[in-house]
């Protein structure tokens, strides 16, 4: 860092207002964040400096009043409209099932389900418990920051490992409209014959027809907007072999590259877990290196359960991969 140049800037960038007497008691100089200055923090950091908010803040009478640093944090994702908040914390991320410490830690939590998970935890939290981050987490996806983490700090290097790698390390709260993203159900076999049958016809996707569509719809996933579908995938469970195959993976050729494939994979991941399977696999002719940058590995078609095998197209020679899920 010889002659690097970090500027950090703090200034009287929050107005507070005391927490005031909650239940009899009188917390004094303990204050809320009243009101963040945006404008004057966006101008500094366009200026090339960081800006450092500490936990302290003033009421326009002049009185100080001490702040929780996570109510100043979420505050100003939200004044700032930010794209992500995180959260580095004592807490390693937070579980699937919250009362279980040998329980996965949930790497991506739809808004939906944060508020699920919530409404299970006690409700007096404190710094220091999975709930009081993820309050904060689902405050903020609410007033639309888009993504919050709250990540472990005795991890080395969590931030980059969050950031930098697919699945992460702690627990992603994201605001996923579940208008766009849901389970399908018989209206849209029309929309979704309709969005797979060109990749069918130059051979990307073997053929299915309306019946068998018809038939499955129940395993479909969609991606919906303003009541367009432009995006599906399946689920086949395999239980009797612990795994799943994830099929018709198509999203519109006008909106792909937008993170839409990813958003599909995730969801028949979650399908798959909340079914217990321990994997998905795909068979796939052209995409393979799509699957293998979102953790696939190729296998050997042998790898197949018993009743897929049998089903297994030897003439097409698509290439099996398989995703483990934690
Ligand atoms: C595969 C598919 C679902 C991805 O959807 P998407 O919404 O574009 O996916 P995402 O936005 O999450 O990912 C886009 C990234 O994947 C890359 N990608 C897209 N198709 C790819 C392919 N066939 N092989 C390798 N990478 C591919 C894009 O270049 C882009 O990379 P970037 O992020 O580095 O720019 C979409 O391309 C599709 O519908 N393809 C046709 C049907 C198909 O092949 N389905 C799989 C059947 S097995």
């Amino acid at each position: 860092m010889a002659n690097a140049v970090v500027r950090v800037i703090s200034g009287n960038f929050l107005t507070a207002q005391p927490v005031g007497i909650v239940d009899g008691i009188d917390f004094m100089h303990s204050g809320l964040v009243r009101r963040v200055d945006a404008a004057t923090v966006r101008r500094t950091i366009d200026g090339g400096s960081i800006v450092l908010l500490s936990p302290f803040g003033f009421s326009p009478t002049g009185e100080a009043f001490n702040l929780a640093m996570e109510d100043v944090a979420t505050s100003t994702a939200v004044a700032l409209q930010a794209d992500k908040l995180l959260f580095v914390t004592e807490v390693p991320g937070i579980r699937e099932k919250p009362d279980d410490p040998e329980s996965e830690i949930d790497t991506e939590l739809a808004l939906v389900d944060a508020r699920r998970l919530l409404a299970q935890m006690p409700a007096h939290d404190q710094p220091g418990n999975g709930a009081f981050y993820l309050r904060q987490c689902v405050r903020a996806c609410e007033a639309g920051v888009e993504r919050s983490h709250i990540l472990p700090y005795a991890v080395d290097g969590a931030i980059l490992q969050e950031v930098f790698t697919h699945d992460g390390i702690g627990t992603m709260v994201v605001d996923e409209k579940l208008e766009t993203l849901r389970e399908a159900g018989p209206d849209d076999v029309g929309s979704i014959l309709a969005l797979i049958e060109p990749f069918e016809r130059d051979g990307t996707l073997v053929k299915r027809g309306r019946t068998e569509i018809e038939r499955d719809i129940g395993n479909y996933t969609v991606i919906e907007h303003d009541g367009v579908i432009f995006g599906c995938a399946a689920l086949y469970p395999y239980p009797e072999a612990h795994t799943g195959e994830m099929a018709a993976l198509t999203v519109s050729p006008n909106v792909q590259g937008q993170g839409d494939g990813e958003r599909l994979l995730k969801r028949v991941e979650q399908r798959a877990r909340a079914a217990d399977l321990g994997s998905i696999f795909v068979l796939t002719t052209r995409t393979m290196h799509w699957f293998i940058k979102h953790g696939f590995e190729q296998v050997d078609a042998d790898w197949l359960p018993e009743a897929r095998k049998r089903k297994y197209n030897w003439d097409r020679r698509s290439q099996v991969l398989v995703k483990k899920l934690a």
